[in-house]
């Protein structure tokens, strides 16, 4: 009996290597693939990429100080800076696609639809906060005149996916096309009374089970091969590093999403105790052993094609 070589199974039929030729066709034809596929999603174009320079392709986010130029106020503790979604929706969205915040606070997502010419549906618990950024989206500019719909909702109840789907609906669409989850990162920052919030679970499995469920919403929503980003942050509990980004993560890939990127955004400047109180910190993180905060995460998925 003849020696199976390294590599193949014993007995196996091995298929002939592709000519040169054959092998350049191949390449072509999965350039052409890539480029329907980016198509699909996106405006951008693969044969400009070189022009693409304000686009962020590597993992470790530095945007800088925060876009002023919209309706934007930093002044809701927990908003995240305008450059987050502007990203996200330039790279896994066409003009006119529907976009989803399920944690929207002060709306910056759906001001930045507006601005950047997607329509977009927001959600959101908390009344004040919901009534102060209808206020927000109102001023901002809206050329391409997109409409955009604030719902007061509790992103983890399964009757909110009835109210999104007629707001999708009223916007003429059957799916959303990019899913944004920006969530309290437990209890830092706590956001209202109301148990609901997630900011108010009373543990961090039972902030995990919360996630869980608004994450099981948006991925109904989402249409299949399109894009869901969570934004997220780490905690400190007990004198422990507690990786609730990476808890999170694991959360979404359970429910079949795949990881697309695990990026770093630095939050320096942005950072949570500013002046004397970080000042403090720095004396505790000496003192204690540990680092202080100065990154979150912006992470990836998109859901199968099915
Ligand atoms: C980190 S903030 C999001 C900030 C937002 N990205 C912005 O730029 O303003 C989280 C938001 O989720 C809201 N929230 C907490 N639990 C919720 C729930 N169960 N359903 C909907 N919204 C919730 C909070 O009220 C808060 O406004």
């Amino acid at each position: 009996m003849a020696e199976a070589r390294p590599g193949t199974a014993r007995g196996a039929v091995r298929l002939p290597e592709p000519s040169a030729g054959e092998a350049i066709t191949a390449a072509r034809r999965r350039r052409v693939e890539q480029a329907a596929d980016l198509g699909s999603y996106s405006d951008l174009d693969l044969r400009q990429w070189k022009s693409y320079d304000d686009l962020i392709l590597g993992s470790l986010w530095l945007l800088g100080p925060r876009d002023k130029s919209g309706p934007h106020v930093g002044d809701y503790w927990g908003n995240f800076v305008p450059q987050i979604p502007q990203q996200l929706m330039r790279r896994f969205t066409k003009r006119g696609q529907v976009v989803l915040d399920l944690f929207a606070g002060m709306s910056t997502t759906l001001i930045e639809c507006r601005r950047l010419g997607r329509r977009g549906i927001g959600v959101e618990l908390a009344a004040d906060v919901a009534e102060a950024a209808r206020a927000r989206i109102a001023q901002a500019a809206n050329a391409h005149g997109m409409a955009t719909r604030l719902i007061l909702a509790d992103a983890t109840a399964s009757e909110t996916e009835a109210l999104l789907r007629t707001a999708l609906a009223e916007l003429g669409r059957d799916a959303v096309d990019l899913a944004i989850l920006h969530p309290p990162y437990h209890d830092i920052i706590r956001f209202s009374d109301d148990p609901r919030d997630l900011s108010n679970a009373p543990t961090t499995d039972a902030f995990l089970a919360a996630l869980r469920r608004a994450a099981t919403l948006a991925i109904a929503l989402l249409r299949p091969g399109r894009f869901l980003a969570l934004v997220i942050g780490d905690t400190y509990r007990a004198g422990e590093w507690q990786p609730l980004g990476f808890e999170a993560m694991h959360v979404c890939r359970a429910l079949g999403l795949q990881l697309k990127a695990i990026n770093v955004k630095s939050i320096q400047g942005n950072e949570r105790g500013k002046g004397k109180r970080e000042n403090l910190w720095k004396y505790r993180a000496l003192k204690e052993g540990f680092y202080l905060f100065k990154h979150e995460y912006v992470m990836l998925f998109r859901k199968p094609r099915g």
